[in-house]
């Protein structure tokens, strides 16, 4: 079959589901990974033909898109911070938001990165995508990860190794654990925070794939996270040392102000969009 006739048969096939443009951004970067084709080739060569592998491949994603699967999972791959990570059903797909806290992060950094020696925490660290964007920006930092999920570390580690960096990971329940073993300059977190109330918001690819353990906290505590970690992040931030959060844009008030309440410093960011989706508490 030729890749043009392909296009076509993707284009109808899909087009209940997605619009137009989403549809075609996703065939460009299917060729791209499956037939190394950029959008530019394409357009050149519209009569491609295309094996027999790599129909089986298109055809494969296309029945899963039609499924609302998530594309990064098809591809088991994703892009965060410039960086390539390898992500499965047991991690969440990196967010854009998540880009502008690691970006937030670097950006308070006064010293010289290449030499400042930091010690960071991350907390829930799924895909490992935030821990090692910061190890390969702050090369000589000794960056730790921590998360709940066994599959999730085994991903995260494939990614510190796929993107040549060292993060020592190790496995913990956080609402589980009664103090830190180490004194940290930067504790960084993305925990659960979406509420069970707010699932009627949520797009099918996310809700029939992404993990549960990533995503959701009860409608009654939803800021458990948040209180576990800056109770430990009290005892165990450097003076001076700041803590930073992803947040619930619906709860950023309450966030803030059990942040304050523990006695920290609190300045609240807008991602791009003018939501208020980060949070930083420098300890005093
Ligand atoms: C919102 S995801 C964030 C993943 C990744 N840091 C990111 O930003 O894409 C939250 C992560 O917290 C982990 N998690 C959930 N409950 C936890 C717990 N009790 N202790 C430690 N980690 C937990 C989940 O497995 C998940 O990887």
């Amino acid at each position: 079959m030729k890749l043009l006739e392909f296009k076509k048969q993707f284009q109808l096939f899909l087009k209940d589901e997605f619009p137009d443009t989403e549809i075609n951004s996703f065939f460009n970067i299917l060729i791209e990974n499956y037939l190394g084709l950029s959008r530019l080739e394409f357009a050149l060569n519209p009569e491609k033909e295309v094996t027999s592998d790599e129909f089986q491949n298109l055809n494969t994603a296309m029945l899963k898109l039609k499924e609302h699967e998530p594309l990064q999972y098809i591809l088991g791959e994703t892009e965060f911070f410039g960086l390539k990570f390898k992500v499965d059903p047991n991690t969440l797909i990196p967010r854009p938001e998540t880009e502008e806290l690691v970006s937030w992060i670097l950006s308070d950094i006064e010293q010289d990165k290449t030499n400042s020696q930091l010690n960071i925490l991350d907390i829930g660290t799924g895909s490992g995508c935030i821990a090692i964007s910061l190890a390969k920006n702050l090369p000589k930092s000794s960056v730790f990860a921590i998360d709940v999920s066994s599959e999730a570390l085994k991903i995260a580690s494939e990614n510190a190794q796929l993107n040549e960096v060292f993060v020592d990971f190790s496995k913990t329940d956080i609402l589980n654990t009664e103090s830190l073993l180490e004194t940290f300059h930067i504790i960084v977190s993305n925990p659960p925070y979406v509420r069970e109330l707010e699932k009627v918001e949520m797009h099918r690819n996310v809700l029939e794939n992404e993990p549960d353990l990533a995503l959701y906290v009860s409608n009654e505590d939803p800021l458990i996270f948040y209180r576990k970690i800056t109770s430990l992040a009290k005892n165990n931030l450097e003076v001076g040392g700041c803590l930073y959060f992803e947040i619930n844009q619906y709860l950023s008030k309450e966030t803030e102000d059990l942040i304050k309440k523990e006695g920290f410093k609190t300045t609240l960011k807008k991602d791009i969009f003018g939501n208020f989706r980060m949070i930083k508490g420098v300890k005093k």
